[in-house]
This record gives C-alpha cells, structure tokens and sequence, in this order.
C-alpha cells in the first residue's frame, strides 16, 4: 500500500502554462484512489476551483483559506500554486511541503526558469523533483534532451515524464481528470500520471 502516512505534495514553477494545475489536479486524483485527499488551489486564476466547478472531481478542492482547515481531515494534500512566486511565497512553497514537483515544459525558456528556482530553493533544503510535461511526439526529440540536460547536471528527475496531447485539454473543459474523458488517447494520458504517482509513493515508503 503506497504512503501510509500524510503527505504534502506541492506543484510549482516560476514559468506560467507548464501544466502546474493540469499536475496537481492529476496526482490528486491518482491519491485519492489510495486515501482522502485535499487539492488546494493556491491560484488566484482558481483554475482548479475553475475545472471543479465545471465538471466533477473525484477528490474536494478548496482555496488557502478554507484549506487551513481541511487540512487536518484529508490523509493526503496538493497544493496548486501560482507561477512567478515572489521570494517570500518561493519560501512558504519550499519549506511548506514533503515534496515539490517542479513540472517544465522541455523547451530552453522553460529548461532556464527551471534551473532558476532549483537555485532559488536549494537554501531550504527541499525535497524536490522536476517533471518533464507537453513532451512533443516523435520524431521530435525536446523530450530526450531535456532528460539529457537535466540529468546531467544531476537535477533530480522523474523517471516518467508527461506526454503532450490533447485529451488533457479536453479533460480540463469538461471538468474532469483525463481518465474519465471519452477519448482514444485518454489510457495513455492517464498513465503519464499513474506511473509518477507510482515514483511518488514507491520514494515514500
Ligand atoms: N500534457 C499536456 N498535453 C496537452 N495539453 C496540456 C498538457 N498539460 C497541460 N496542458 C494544457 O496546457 C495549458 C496550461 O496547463 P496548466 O493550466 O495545467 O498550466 P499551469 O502551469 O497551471 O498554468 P498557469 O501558470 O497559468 O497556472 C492548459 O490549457 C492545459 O489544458
Ligand atoms: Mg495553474
């Protein structure tokens, strides 16, 4: 059985449209298939208050506010948070969390924010990791060399990286996670997630 203990799981980047919620919302519900979990959405954008209101999640969504009092009552939390956070939000996001998944897109801006803030909260000692996300198809080879890049410079890294494909896009206007979304590609769009929801728990037991 995966985490028997609570677990705080953040999402955060300092590049906007990396797929922080799409993130968030998706290991959210890969836990609660476990145990009771709480997504917070942290984004003034409320772009998970937003899909929740759309459709219909598996898991409860709340915002900070009402979050502070939730919390004790869910085994498991995400919180999903804005891009760009000033330092002082940078500082709450590292210390606040068991883990915090960094997800970039593979493309060199997004490659250089990343490395930006894997400087930015090295001071707080965080445990953390990036997830690769809207890896093109082949023949393109973005994907690959990020990987590459990235673990070269011995930044850790998911083994699973996150596929770019429509079904997510779809997801989000229907207000639901990918693996509900009538859609060929929805199988593989789910399992993206399921294997980093595996990595997550297998590094906690
Ligand atoms: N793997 C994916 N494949 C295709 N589209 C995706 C994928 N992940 C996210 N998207 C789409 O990309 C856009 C940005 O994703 P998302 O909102 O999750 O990013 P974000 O980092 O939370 O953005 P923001 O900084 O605005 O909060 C959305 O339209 C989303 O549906
Ligand atoms: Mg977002």
């Amino acid at each position: 059985m995966c985490m028997q203990f609570k677990m705080i799981i953040t999402v955060a980047a300092f590049k906007g449209g990396v797929g922080k919620s799409t993130t968030a919302l998706h290991l959210a519900t890969y836990l609660q298939s476990m145990a009771d979990t709480l997504l917070v959405d942290g984004d003034l954008n409320r772009s998970a208050l937003d899909w929740s209101n759309r459709g219909c999640l598996p898991f409860k969504v709340t915002d900070e506010k009402q979050g502070i009092n939730l919390v004790k009552l869910y085994e498991h939390i995400v919180i999903d948070t804005p891009a760009r956070p000033d330092p002082n939000e940078l500082k709450t996001i590292a210390q606040g969390c068991d883990l915090l998944v960094i997800p970039t897109t593979p493309d060199a801006i997004a490659l250089a924010a990343t490395l930006q803030m894997v400087e930015a909260i090295k001071q707080f000692k965080t445990n953390y990791r990036i997830l690769l996300t809207l890896i093109p198809p082949n023949p393109n080879k973005a994907g690959e060399e990020a990987r590459t890049a990235l673990l070269k410079a011995e930044i850790p890294l998911f083994q699973s990286g996150i596929r770019r494909l429509a079904v997510f896009q779809r997801a989000a206007l229907e207000g639901v996670p990918v693996n509900v979304v009538k859609d060929p590609y929805a199988k593989i769009a789910w399992r993206c997630y399921t294997e980093v929801g595996k990595e997550i728990c297998n590094n906690s037991k």
